[in-house]
């Protein structure tokens, strides 16, 4: 490519080795154009997709677009984290020799971005200034458009965040060629997808994928595996898939902050974002600071700090309405420039729908399309009553249309940690919240964190699938050496932060219905979390960790039955006793697990045994 040095000059990008970078990929892919992307070129590639039909308006300063039908997720079982170390293989991270699989990928990447615009796209994930900040960099390089838009809402983009690095070569280079979608055996022996990151290189090599966690790649690849990867090999800090929130009381003027993992599609998006700030009178104001990622390190004073790494939202559409999160919905009004992925679309009003947005679905289908593009007055009468919207439709916006969004969330310095909690999808045994003071017995909590399958045959009854720290899906390094990870970064902290696990998703054995109403109540747990990380209140202690008393929690206003909530504030022995025994084949499985891990356990065992 002739241009290219004057395409980068023209761009102002300055830092050789990114040009260097710049400069191999183009020449492997074949790319004809180059095109550098920095957030002031938004409107402009808005206009273009739009013109090329990449994407469709939604309304004033709203955009549709659809992914290819067999595109509509990550794929965990394509993932990959190379690196030269064989001692780096997991249970889960699905590790491979980078001589073996790098080959590969790369195979399937050289010359694709034949007659096409290669887009590189130089991006932040932390707030520039931050401690973290040298594990922030990046440049992403893709074949398309609408990642470019993506990745303008969900990080930092421009040169500038990469041209005055301290250390210009310390950037992750990451490669996103899409591939040909119709033609790449998803889910077949022939399955040609790849999403492989070389961890101890800094190196994400994605093909074949247009869709969010795997094409946007400052989000998961870099903010979450590489992240953690870094993490571990600096010893400096924890990458975690992490919501954080902060609880302002108006009343003493205090803040506390929150951070916690729960496994996709568990809650993380909906309690960072609607517990709104009269969600209980106007005492509290509770603010967002992230609701996928948080990064965590000790600073310099001692404390434990946290921070968003990501400048987006990219939330579930499913069930997002005005009771549920209305909070997401005034993120997403005309004008906030959100985008929408893989909902539903009336081509003629330009609207959008997804299950869960209104009781029914738009009652004249004309002009409405589902995720998949066929016109609904079209469909196969067997096919009437499936989804318009995929299950796993989204919405990226941008942090600061968040209308709680908090006033410090651009503060490099990030903010101080008080409490860790871990939930899960568990339709008995784990009540509402229970408070862990000690930090192997937390860690332990996390290790063990899990959902319920969701199909009764995929798994025994009442066992969960286990996600560490909601982390299954994205762990970069063995499960032994990232809880000595925990242990370490959390237990250097001087004022060690409260831990809990909440639970919103218990049901009732007969009738299915949720014992908790869920969403904007659960600030009523966090209140009392607080309270007792600040010794107000002393809940009631069992095996598992601490409950609150029923006079303890603020139950002003709440609809809730009062046997539902006597249930929710126990704990099923019998079923905490089966429990520990699924427990111990699951951490069983990972080598070199400290031995304070184990100790945690055999406690919990014993003190279940004296119940
Ligand atoms: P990822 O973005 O994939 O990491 O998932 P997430 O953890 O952000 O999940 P999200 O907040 O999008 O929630 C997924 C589902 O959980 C939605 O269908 C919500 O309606 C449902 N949900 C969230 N909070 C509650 C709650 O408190 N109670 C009940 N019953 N359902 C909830
Ligand atoms: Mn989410
Ligand atoms: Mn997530």
């Amino acid at each position: 490519m002739a241009d290219l040095e004057k395409s980068l000059d023209d761009a102002g990008l300055t830092n050789s080795s990114v040009r260097e970078y710049v400069a191999h990929w183009a020449e492997y892919l074949g790319a004809d154009r180059i095109e550098v992307v920095s957030a002031s070129d938004d409107a402009r590639l808005v206009q273009e997709a739009l013109e090329a039909g990449e994407i469709e308006p939604a309304g004033e300063g709203l955009y549709y677009s659809r992914s290819y039908s067999k595109d509509t997720a990550r794929s965990e079982e394509r993932t990959i984290v190379a690196t030269s170390r064989p001692e780096d293989e997991g249970v889960y991270n699905n590790w491979r020799h980078t001589d073996e699989i790098r080959p590969v990928v790369e195979g399937h990447m050289k010359g694709a971005m034949a007659g096409k615009t290669m887009y590189v796209i130089p991006y932040l994930m932390a707030p520039p200034g931050s401690p973290l900040e040298r594990f922030a960099a990046g440049v992403e390089i893709t074949d398309n458009r609408t990642v470019c838009l993506h990745m303008i809402r969900m990080a930092r983009v421009g040169v500038n965040h990469i041209n005055q690095l301290a250390d210009q070569d310390m950037f992750v280079r990451a490669v996103h060629v899409t591939g040909d979608l119709p033609n790449l055996g998803q889910g077949t022996p022939d399955d040609k997808r790849y999403f492989v990151t070389v961890a101890d290189e800094r190196t994400i090599l994605h093909f074949g994928s247009s869709y969010g966690g795997n094409a946007l790649l400052g989000k998961i690849a870099h903010g979450l595996r590489q992240a953690a990867y870094d993490g571990y090999a600096s010893g400096e800090f924890l990458g975690e898939q992490f919501m954080l929130l902060g609880i302002t009381d108006k009343e003493t003027g205090e803040t506390h902050h929150v951070c916690g993992g729960f496994p996709s599609a568990s809650g993380k998006t909906n309690l960072a974002m609607t517990l709104a700030p009269d969600a209980l009178g106007d005492r509290y104001h509770v603010s967002f600071y992230g609701d996928d990622i948080a990064w965590l390190w000790v600073g310099e004073d001692g404390n434990l700090y946290g921070l968003n790494p990501e400048n987006g939202v990219f939330g579930v559409a499913k069930d997002t309405n005005e009771r549920t999160n209305p909070t997401a919905l005034d993120s997403i009004e005309p004008g906030t420039q959100a985008l929408f992925t893989n909902v539903a679309y009336n081509e003629q009003t330009h609207e959008v729908w997804w299950e869960g947005k209104t009781p029914h679905h738009p009652q004249d289908a004309t002009g409405w399309r589902d995720w998949k593009g066929e016109l609904i007055a079209d469909r196969n009468p067997d096919e009437a009553g499936d989804p318009w919207a995929h299950p796993n439709s989204r919405f990226t916006t941008t942090l600061a249309n968040v209308p709680n969004v908090a006033p410090d969330f651009e503060d490099p310095k990030g903010v101080k940690i008080d409490a860790i909690i871990f939930g899960g999808r568990t339709r008995d045994r784990e009540p509402l919240v229970r408070a862990i003071d000690d930090l192997a017995e937390g860690v332990y909590d996390g290790l063990t964190l899990g959902a319920e399958a969701t199909a009764a045959a995929e798994g025994v009854e009442g066992k969960l699938r286990y996600d560490p720290m909601s982390m299954r899906p994205f762990m970069s390094y063995p499960e032994g050496p990232y809880a000595a990870q925990w242990l370490k970064i959390v237990g250097a902290a001087k004022d060690q932060p409260v831990f809990a696990h909440v639970n919103w998703f218990q049901r009732d054995p007969e009738d299915g219905h949720f014992l908790w109403p869920g969403y904007r109540e659960n600030l009523r747990a966090l209140l009392w979390l607080v309270q007792y990380k600040k010794g107000q209140v002393t809940g009631r202690k069992t095996a598992v960790g601490t409950i609150p008393l029923k006079e303890e929690l603020n139950l002003d206003g709440l609809d809730i039955d009062a046997g539902d909530l006597d249930t929710i504030l126990d704990i099923d022995v019998e079923r905490w006793r089966q429990e520990m025994g699924f427990r111990e084949e699951h951490l069983k499985q990972f080598a070199n697990l400290p031995e304070e891990i184990w100790e945690a356990h055999r406690r919990v065992a014993a003190a279940l045994d004296q119940e």
